[in-house]
């Protein structure tokens, strides 16, 4: 079985500053997915979803998560959406671990709220907004991962740790 690690979670959770950790203890190949989309497309990703909506996007998403899934031990930073289509988780849990990131919608505002990249956060950028979309994605989340972290006041280097530790049991496994 392949042995890539996906993060999951919501935007802001951390997956991409745990995912250079990961990167840089681990010495396996990094996947950026929102980056990999936009050096594709040459577009930024609140264009696409301006230019060519979120279903587009989304299909993009799913492509690339096919060519991922086909390859092996990689450290996969997933968008906060790559979890929307069951297809895409299927393919996850068929070709790796899959850990969820969390952290408090006060703690997801501080990190995100100086950053206009996200189209979702577009003039929803307070707590009860952000609240309210956690929610809803919620079940998606808990459905698609095998192990939950939570991020609230930990550093990335820490969090990265503690995701190698279970990495070893689930190869063991
Ligand atoms: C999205 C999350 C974003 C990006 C896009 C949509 C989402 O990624 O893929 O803006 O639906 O949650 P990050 O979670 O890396 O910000």
């Amino acid at each position: 079985m392949a042995n890539n690690i996906y993060l999951i979670g919501f935007m802001g959770v951390g997956k991409s500053a745990v995912a250079k950790e990961l990167h840089k203890k681990l010495a396996l190949p990094l996947i950026e997915m929102d980056q990999e989309i936009v050096d594709r497309q040459g577009m930024e990703i609140s264009e696409i979803f301006a230019q060519h909506g979120e279903a587009f996007f989304r299909d993009l998403e799913s492509g690339l998560i096919c060519e991922i899934a086909k390859g092996d031990g990689a450290i996969v930073s997933c968008g906060g959406g790559a979890v929307l289509r069951k297809e895409n988780v299927d393919l996850m849990q068929q070709s790796g671990m899959v850990v969820l990131l969390t952290a408090k919608p006060e703690t997801i505002l501080n990190r995100v709220k100086g950053f206009s990249h996200r189209p979702l956060l577009e003039g929803k950028m307070n707590v009860d907004a952000i609240r309210e979309l956690m929610e809803q994605r919620k079940p998606a989340y808990e459905d698609a991962c095998q192990y939950v972290v939570t991020t609230d006041g930990r550093r990335p280097a820490e969090i990265a740790d503690g995701i190698i530790a279970l990495r070893e049991l689930h190869v063991d496994a």
